[in-house]
């Protein structure tokens, strides 16, 4: 059965917007499960944009609601993250002045950096995903770090769906990386830029379990509300 992350940064960013504490990613955490989230995101930047220390500690606080903490390899966040407990830890890169995660990691040039990561959350039982282009190159790399789960940038798919171009070469790429991973053991999500058509489009690769979905879900949310975009995730990746 796939699963739904639902990514909850951008309601830290609205917060934020006034600086004040509405609307709280805490409740909105709360909301996001009793509405069938599977798990929640959480990006925990180096320049606290959205995602604050405090929202990440309480969030992992919250009794039998799973959450994924999505961190740069940058030691003083790694420190702040292996105090905080999440469940899932997934590793991204970071740019100073990317507006958001921008491609996937580079393993080949960071691979003893984020072994060594890895290790530290192994070693506390917290499941390991990295941030990873679809690359075949990558995956057999991710193999070699033993690292649990990767997530499929899919990003690039999602800007040519929704340019109503061919998507068709970047479609395949992933399904090959996905059967590759899975074939490897490793359990294989996808994540950024989706929305309902490209989740659609991405159920169609059986080795997807979960999708981390964030910015347009909880733009819809403002429409149509939480409880009725996270319904409608749901079917679609049932399907
Ligand atoms: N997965 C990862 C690893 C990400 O960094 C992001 C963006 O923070 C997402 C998923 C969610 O992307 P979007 O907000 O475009 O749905």
């Amino acid at each position: 059965m796939k699963r739904l992350g639902v990514n909850i940064d951008h309601i830290a960013t609205v917060r934020n917007a006034r600086g004040e504490a509405h609307p709280s990613p805490f409740l909105a955490a709360k909301f996001a499960r009793k509405f069938g989230a599977d798990s929640i995101t959480i990006h925990l930047r180096e320049d606290r944009r959205h995602i604050k220390d405090i929202d990440a500690k309480k969030i992992c606080s919250i009794k039998n609601l799973l959450v994924n903490l999505e961190i740069s390899t940058n030691s003083n966040i790694v420190k702040i993250a292996s105090k905080i407990n999440p469940n899932f830890i997934c590793l991204v890169p970071e740019n100073r002045k990317e507006i958001t995660t921008e491609g996937g990691l580079d393993l080949k040039r960071n691979k003893k950096k984020i072994e060594k990561i890895l290790k530290i959350f192994k070693k506390k039982k917290v499941r390991t995903s990295l941030f990873i282009n679809p690359s075949l190159k990558d995956i057999k790399i991710s193999k070699t770090l033993g690292v649990d789960c990767v997530e499929i940038h899919t990003g690039k798919l999602a800007n040519l769906v929704k340019s109503h171009k061919n998507y068709n070469d970047e479609l395949e790429k992933i399904k090959k990386c996905s059967f590759e991973a899975n074939k490897l053991g490793i359990e294989v999500h996808a994540g950024h830029g989706l929305d309902y058509k490209t989740t659609k489009i991405l159920t169609r690769v059986k080795e997807i379990q979960e999708f981390n979905i964030g910015h347009f879900l909880i733009g819809e949310s403002i429409f149509f509300g939480l409880s009725k975009v996270i319904k409608n995730f749901k079917k679609i990746i049932k399907r």
